[in-house]
């Protein structure tokens, strides 16, 4: 009994010593990605506004504020299209069809995108979850995760689209031209996502403010990038999908090809995200000056 004791232990101890001392040195070799992102096809930019029953409120208020913030300047030559994504079904919801007439009477819209878009989602209400679990501390969203993944394997986004852009209802502007931001930040090289880091805490205290919240912009149609996606989907399953993406990437399993695709996430300032922390319209404008939309409904000072 004692040597089959004895044995395990040498095998522990010899398995933390090649682990730490010796991989580095004996095994060193360099990998190659076994798959390459694929260049850009010059296709238009898709902004999809993911929203709820509940949710309406915002979206009216925004199309308001588009009044004083307008997405675009009368000569922007880029194309963008508008998907309004209803978690239910839509025809049903919207029965009179008040909601259709405000999406598509909006002038702002009118004037700023090629086609203004409404699809339904049809989540059965076991799909359309959204609760903090107390017994895992943690966040869980199906609701949100099923209404994202699933936009990456639709053919007529797949075909049509080199960027989305997921531009949740409580995504207010606070400077005008805010779509003319959006596009630019599409212009030169490629990547898969681009996007806010938590600005809500005073510092950052775990892993997960770092990562890259999920109203950001998205790469489109790439096999690659799909099968992040996929592979962030299966290990963080009803997790929201932008701490799974960021744990993926930071998870040790992956890292071997994560490393290859590490330059192709990217943190910017075109928008911040502020959570369910308030923020100071001002500040913002005086301290960010290439901030265009913030993430948050604690927003201050809102001027209409
Ligand atoms: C959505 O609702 C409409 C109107 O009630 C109905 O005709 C349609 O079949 C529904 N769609 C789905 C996918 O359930
Ligand atoms: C349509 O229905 C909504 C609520 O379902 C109601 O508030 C609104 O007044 C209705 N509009 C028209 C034009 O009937
Ligand atoms: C977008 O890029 C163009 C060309 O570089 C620039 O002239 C314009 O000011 C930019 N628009 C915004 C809103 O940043």
């Amino acid at each position: 009994m004692k040597t089959v004791l004895y044995s395990v232990i040498l095998v522990i101890l010899l398995s933390l010593l090649h682990e730490h001392y010796f991989l580095n040195s004996w095994k060193v070799h360099v990998t190659y990605p076994e798959c390459i992102p694929l260049r850009k096809r010059n296709l238009p930019l898709l902004v999809v506004v993911p929203f709820t029953k509940k949710d309406w409120y915002y979206i009216e208020k925004n199309l308001r504020l588009y009044s004083s913030y307008s997405p675009c300047s009368t000569n922007f030559d880029g194309t963008v299209d508008i998907l309004f994504w209803f978690h239910r079904n839509w025809t049903e919801w919207d029965r009179n069809r008040t909601a259709l007439k405000v999406l598509f009477e909006s002038e702002q819209l009118k004037s700023c995108f090629r086609s203004v878009l409404v699809g339904s989602a049809n989540l059965k209400p076991n799909e359309d979850l959204y609760y903090y679990s107390f017994l895992k501390l943690s966040h869980y969203s199906p609701g949100t995760c099923n209404m994202f993944y699933p936009l990456f394997k639709k053919n007529f986004i797949r075909n049509g689209y080199d960027y989305l852009f997921i531009m949740e209802p409580d995504v207010s502007p606070i400077r005008s031209l805010w779509l003319e931001a959006v596009h630019n930040e599409t212009k030169g090289k490629v990547f898969y996502q681009k996007g806010s880091i938590a600005q809500y805490a005073k510092r950052i205290t775990t892993q997960h403010d770092y990562h890259i919240n999920g109203n950001a912009l998205y790469r489109i149609g790439d096999p690659c990038f799909d099968r992040i996606l996929e592979t962030a989907q299966k290990t963080y399953k009803d997790a929201p999908f932008d701490g799974a993406l960021h744990a993926l990437r930071m998870n040790k399993r992956y890292h071997a090809w994560m490393r290859y695709y590490s330059h192709l996430f990217i943190y910017s300032d075109f928008i911040l995200n502020f959570g369910d922390n308030t923020f100071s319209e001002q500040h913002i404008l005086d301290k960010w000056p290439n901030t265009f939309l913030v993430h948050g409904k604690g927003r201050l000072n809102t001027s209409s």
